[in-house]
């Protein structure tokens, strides 16, 4: 589903809250997805996975920068994304059924962080994005 203007709206005013805290969330929301969701772990295999490792905080920090990307392009997130589109698809060959399983625990990880801003419009505006920034990624799949 297409994002509205207001969606934009909602998805700009609390990325501003997010960007500064993108290694320690992005760190948090990769540890929820490798623990919770085993088979993701594979794809990381040279990664050290413990919790608050170099390793997640750096990716961490690069999943969440990449989003903030595409925040700044909302109106062309593919575009925005081409790169990383090609690269998940023609190299990493990551699994498409992947990319809600990390936007979910992203979701839950914004949740806990920021309980008073994610109401119920924001919510489903993060939800739309993240599922148009997977559909992104996963688009040149063939
Ligand atoms: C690499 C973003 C989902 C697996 C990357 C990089 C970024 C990124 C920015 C680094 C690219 C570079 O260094 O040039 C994203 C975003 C996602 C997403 C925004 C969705 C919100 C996933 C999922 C998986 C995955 C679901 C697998 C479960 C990988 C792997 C690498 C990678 C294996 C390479 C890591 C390395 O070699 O160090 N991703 N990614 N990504 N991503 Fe994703």
């Amino acid at each position: 589903m297409a994002l509205t203007a207001d969606d934009k709206k909602q998805v700009k005013n609390i990325w501003s809250h997010i960007a500064p805290n993108a290694e320690t969330w992005g760190s948090e929301a990769l540890d929820r997805m490798f623990k919770s969701e085993l088979q993701t772990t594979t794809y990381f295999s040279k990664y050290d996975l413990h919790t608050g490792s170099p390793h997640l905080k750096s990716h961490g920090k690069k999943v969440m920068d990449a989003l903030t990307e595409a925040v700044n392009h909302l109106d062309n997130i593919p575009g925005a994304l081409s790169k990383l589109s090609d690269l998940h698809a023609y190299e990493l060959r990551v699994d498409p059924g992947n990319f809600p399983l990390l936007a979910h625990c992203i979701l839950v990880v914004l949740a806990i962080h920021l309980p008073k801003k994610l109401d119920v419009c924001t919510h489903q505006a993060l939800d739309k994005f993240l599922a148009a920034v997977a559909c992104a990624l996963t688009s040149k799949y063939r």
